[in-house]
């Protein structure tokens, strides 16, 4: 396999993980850094990636504590890992924040399913529920939750592809600019 071969053949899984049930990439752990320097990662829905851009798109709660990280630093890493491919991806980069309200969570939520959205009417995620959000857990209260809708648009600058043994483990550094150009590859060891 050739380096550019590599690199487009994990940005087509990426793409295709989302409409994929059997990817390993639909869910990914999004990691971002505290305020005390403490890398924080949790799973989150990959909800689509721009290939040709390098972006990919997370949903989340405002009220959560990655959005609070992202917004005093948009430094990230997305980390994936699919079993039948054999491969892991860690993309860095960085996230821009768009807010509920903004036309890209504006239209994130006019796609989304009811369920989803009941997903977002809770308390603020992470802090204990009075007796009413207690309640909603059983009853599938679906109150409006669009106030508190963000999405997170991660822009990867680098991708560190590894595949395990097909017969023996390989490992690539791809570097991105800007607007998403491919402007760097190397074979490293892995
Ligand atoms: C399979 C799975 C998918 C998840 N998807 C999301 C998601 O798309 N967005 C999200 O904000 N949290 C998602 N979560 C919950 C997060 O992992 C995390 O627990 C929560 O968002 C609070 O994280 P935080 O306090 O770091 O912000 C998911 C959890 C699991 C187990």
């Amino acid at each position: 396999m050739r380096l550019e071969e590599v690199d487009s053949s994990a940005w087509l899984a990426l793409e295709g993980a989302p409409e994929d049930p059997q990817s390993g990439f639909r869910f990914i752990d999004l990691c971002s850094v505290d305020r005390g320097g403490r890398p924080q990662a949790r799973v989150v829905v990959l909800r689509r990636v721009d290939r040709l851009e390098r972006l990919v798109e997370i949903h989340t709660d405002t009220r959560s504590q990655k959005w609070v990280e992202l917004s005093n630093n948009p430094i990230a890493t997305i980390l994936g890992f699919c079993a039948s491919a054999r491969v892991q991806l860690r993309l860095s980069g960085t996230v821009r924040l768009h807010p509920p309200g903004s036309d890209l969570a504006n239209h994130a939520w006019s796609k989304l399913s009811s369920w989803t959205r009941s997903t977002y009417a809770g308390g603020p995620p992470g802090d204990e529920p009075n007796q009413d959000e207690i309640n909603s857990f059983t009853s599938g209260a679906d109150a409006d939750g669009k106030a508190f809708f963000g999405v997170v648009l991660f822009q990867a600058e680098s991708l560190d592809w590894f595949e395990l043994g097909k017969p023996t483990n390989r490992r690539a550094i791809l570097d991105y600019d800007n607007a998403g150009v491919l402007t760097a590859s190397r074979w490293v060891n892995p």
